[in-house]
């Protein structure tokens, strides 16, 4: 699939890796809409800094608000391809996990990329379309702590290659990529994400660039779809 006159929707894309796909989008001539929650300012810095400022449409949504993403994609108009970023990633036990907190996480994690994966099916695609799914590496087995956020990103797994199996035929294709450490969150203890670096097979985090090359790698091949890519330095292992 050629993705320079495409128009690409990248939700929370206004900071960290979802900026960096916005970025790439943009520079292979794509039209972009790039979704916020609460980061205007960064969004309105960062169309402005893309080769066609005019290209770019920044649209919001609080995705922990039921029916809030099928509201924002009936504003896009046309999606051939649809890159589902945001994410909400609070860590816990499941034992110890609050109900109203859990049920917030699957609402942005699971239930608003699958109603954007709705909303972009019930579209007609005649040249075909791509979805790709960012998901966490932990989707591939089970670890201490992860808690609603890994069940989410699992339940997304599912659904990635469900829609796959079920969009196929009419030439739309699902896939997903599933990233190790790139990017610590600014509330992550100092220093965890170091330690855990070392004890990856490849003893290194994973580069924002080599991750967003993943996503557009996705979207281009044609022969691809329902594939959860790993891009996290041999963590899965
Ligand atoms: N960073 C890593 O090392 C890493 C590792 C594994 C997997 N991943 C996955 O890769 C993707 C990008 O990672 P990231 O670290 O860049 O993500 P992030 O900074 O945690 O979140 C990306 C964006 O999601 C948006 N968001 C959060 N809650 C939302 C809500 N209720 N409604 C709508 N949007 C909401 C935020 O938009 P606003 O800023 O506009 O509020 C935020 O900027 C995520 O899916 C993440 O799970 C990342």
């Amino acid at each position: 699939m050629r993705i320079d006159g495409k128009t690409v929707l990248v939700t929370g894309g206004a900071r960290r890796v979802g900026a960096n796909i916005v970025r790439a989008f943009a520079a292979e001539e794509a039209d972009i809409i790039l979704h916020v929650r609460h980061s205007r300012e960064e969004a309105a810095e960062l169309a402005a800094s893309l080769p066609r400022p005019e290209r770019c449409r920044i649209l919001m949504a609080d995705f922990a608000i039921p029916g809030a993403a099928a509201k924002l994609f009936a504003e896009c108009g046309q999606v051939d391809i649809l890159v589902n970023n945001a994410s909400m990633f609070e860590t816990d036990e499941l034992v110890s996990g609050n109900e109203a907190h859990d049920r917030e996480q699957f609402e942005v994690n699971f239930w608003s990329p699958l109603a954007l994966m709705r909303a972009f099916a019930a579209q007609e695609l005649p040249e075909g379309g791509a979805i790709v799914n960012l998901l966490d590496q932990e989707v591939t087995h089970r670890s201490a702590h992860g808690g609603a956020y890994a069940l989410s990103r699992r339940a997304l797994a599912d659904a990635t290659l469900e829609l796959a199996r079920e969009l196929g035929p009419r030439n739309l294709r699902v896939n997903a990529v599933a990233p190790g450490p790139v990017l610590p969150p600014p509330w992550l203890p100092d220093g965890k994400m170091a330690r855990t670096i070392p004890t990856l097979p490849l003893r290194r985090k994973v580069e924002l660039d080599d991750l967003t090359a993943a996503v557009l790698f996705l979207c281009r091949n044609d022969s691809i779809t329902g594939q959860i890519l790993c891009v996290d330095c041999g963590q899965s292992l």
